[in-house]
């Protein structure tokens, strides 16, 4: 493609230049070509234009200030453990490439802020850093992007906006349609959050938070499923000296190592992946009808592991409970499980144990939603502060034998 095709002028210093993508010249700043903003903020000034200089075309991946007033219809619709989500309409919709008119269409997309507390303006800005720094990959750039930042006037709330995801997370969307999920389905989103997290993984990061909430499902017109890893909040690099102190999460996926006072590893993430491994043959939420409370955590310190139904096909289950094995290093990574599900997936080779499997779910499960949620299960991540309590315990029967804990519910628990 010829140049000349696309002459191109920078609308800041009226030189031309030759590529057909880029609409500025690369000496100008971005903000001479997108008017001049300020977020009022100069920490998440510098973070849009770190984003800003490190592309080079017009539709990449950068974070745009989006002024309020470009955004309208904001509704609640989901709430975690640490911020509100919201669905809104963007006037202006995501920058794409058009040579004649660059036209952007309005689009619905969600809008997310952090609940206030001391420290949430600095987790606000390391999740967006982590989020960027995820999906700045050519891999990943499509996959879940964020648009761009914004502030409610009103409550002065900081707000990510991103692409909003019509089905929600994984576990209200198994929770309505396990009964209709069939393992050429599951496999299909295994190996998407396989995919993802081997991404995450290679750019030495760690998630902390993996759970069924923090995956967003996706399907397309032909009915293919993906999942989305989302909530970057914990999300760090395994360079990064976080102090661990308290335990943060959603207590039946945290890795038994972690739960004991250890650090965040690539492989606490991977038993995480194990216990959604488990939730896809049962369609329930794991331990969803306990309560988390300090009998659980002491329950999966002495080795309990969520439900796996025993219908499900060997290397599956095997697979499964190799990411929960209490042993860090036992565990496959993350690249071992992206190629196990890619092999069954992507190959359209669903082995015929998986049919098998379906067929026998129709005899097994009742139609429509079958969980029972017991009162005291959180699916939202917080302060799991009691396993302080607990780790401070001097842990009076531990067998220094074994990596077993024998422990008792005390009474003042
Ligand atoms: N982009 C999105 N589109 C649709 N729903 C979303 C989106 N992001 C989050 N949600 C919903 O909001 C919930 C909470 O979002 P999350 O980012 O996990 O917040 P928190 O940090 O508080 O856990 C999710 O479990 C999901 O149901
Ligand atoms: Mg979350």
């Amino acid at each position: 493609m010829s140049t000349n095709q696309f002459p191109k002028q920078c609308p800041n210093c009226l030189k031309r230049y030759g590529d057909a993508t880029r609409p500025w010249c690369k000496k100008c700043d971005f903000s001479k070509v997108f008017g001049e903003w300020t977020s009022g903020d100069e920490a998440i000034d510098e973070l849009i234009k770190m984003t800003q200089n490190r592309q080079g075309n017009y539709d990449d991946n950068f974070l745009e200030w989006i002024p309020f007033d470009r955004i309208r219809d904001k509704q609640k619709v989901g709430q975690g453990g640490y911020g509100t989500v919201y669905s809104a309409e963007w006037i202006d919709g995501k920058r794409y490439w058009d040579q004649s008119t660059r036209a952007r269409q309005p689009c619905k997309v969600a809008l997310k802020c952090l609940n206030s507390g001391t420290e949430s303006h600095q987790i606000f800005i390391e999740e967006v850093r982590s989020h960027y720094e995820v999906h700045n990959t050519s891999f990943m750039s499509n996959s879940f992007p964020m648009y761009g930042l914004s502030q409610d006037p009103d409550t002065k709330e900081y707000l990510i906006v991103m692409p909003f995801v019509e089905n929600g997370n994984l576990r209200s969307f198994l929770n309505k349609n396990f009964h209709v999920a069939d393992w050429e389905f599951k496999l299909q989103l295994l190996y998407s959050i396989a995919f993802r997290l081997s991404h995450i993984h290679s750019r030495n990061m760690v998630h902390r938070d993996l759970h069924g909430g923090n995956i967003l499902v996706m399907i397309d017109k032909d009915g293919n499923g993906r999942g989305e890893i989302t909530d970057f909040g914990l999300c760090r690099s395994t360079a990064d000296n976080v102090e661990e102190g308290d335990v943060f999460g959603v207590l039946p996926y945290i890795a038994p190592e972690v739960l004991k006072g250890g650090t965040h590893t690539l492989a606490s993430d991977i038993y995480a992946f194990g216990v959604i491994m488990c939730e896809m043959t049962t369609g329930q939420s794991a331990f969803c009808d306990r309560a988390h409370d300090v009998s659980l955590l002491i329950d999966i310190l002495n080795g309990t592991q969520p439900k796996i139904l025993d219908d499900t096909p060997k290397e599956y289950y095997q697979l499964a409970k190799r990411c929960l094995d209490a042993d860090p290093d036992n565990r496959p990574g993350a690249w071992e499980l992206r190629n196990f599900f890619s092999n069954r997936y992507v190959s359209k080779s669903v082995p015929p144990e998986y049919r098998v499997a379906d067929e026998r779910k129709k005899d097994l499960l009742p139609q429509g939603s079958h969980q029972i949620y017991h009162t005291d299960a959180i699916y939202t991540s917080r302060n799991l502060s009691f396993t302080k309590s607990v780790n401070q315990l001097k842990i009076a029967n531990r067998n220094q034998d074994s990596s077993q804990i024998n422990l008792q519910v005390p009474d003042d628990f």
